[in-house]
């Protein structure tokens, strides 16, 4: 009797801390899900551009007569403002990437940074 109640009472206890566990891990730890050291351009914002841009702005497409693909033209971008204007849905630029939803804030963030760093060719 009082072996089942124990188990009842460690199985309902269990139950409460996994649910609050999975409601705000990511409210509490965003930092874990999103690393924004040291992010070079190589690896990270090539695979953010490339995967969300380069089917309208690479060297081929040049949708807009932009385009992004390589270093150097999107660094262009970056000094001319437009790469954080365009991803974080600022006025005066069209909101990018085009009729599909905002870049994950993780991914925005990433750009900043590497922006912050002053664009590194790393
Ligand atoms: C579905 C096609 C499409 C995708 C995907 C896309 N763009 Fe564009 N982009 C365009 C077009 C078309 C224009 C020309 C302006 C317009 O028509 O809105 C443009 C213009 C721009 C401009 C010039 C700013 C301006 O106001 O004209 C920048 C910078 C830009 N895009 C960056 C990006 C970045 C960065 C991404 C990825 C995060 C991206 N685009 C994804 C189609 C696209």
């Amino acid at each position: 009797m009082l072996k089942s109640s124990s188990l009842l009472l460690l199985s309902g206890l269990a139950l409460l801390v996994t649910a609050c566990y999975y409601d705000v891990e990511e409210e509490l730890y965003p930092t874990l899900e999103c690393l924004t050291d040291n992010v070079n351009y190589s690896e990270e914002i090539l695979s953010i551009i490339s995967t969300n841009c380069y089917s309208c702005h690479n060297a081929a497409s040049n949708f807009g007569n932009v385009t992004l693909e390589g270093y150097a033209a999107l660094k262009t971008r970056v000094d001319n403002g437009q790469l954080l204007k365009v991803i974080r849905h600022e006025s005066g630029v069209s909101p990018m990437p085009k009729n599909q939803p905002q870049l994950v804030a993780c991914d925005i963030a990433k750009i900043e940074a590497w922006v912050a760093a002053g664009a590194p060719n790393n």
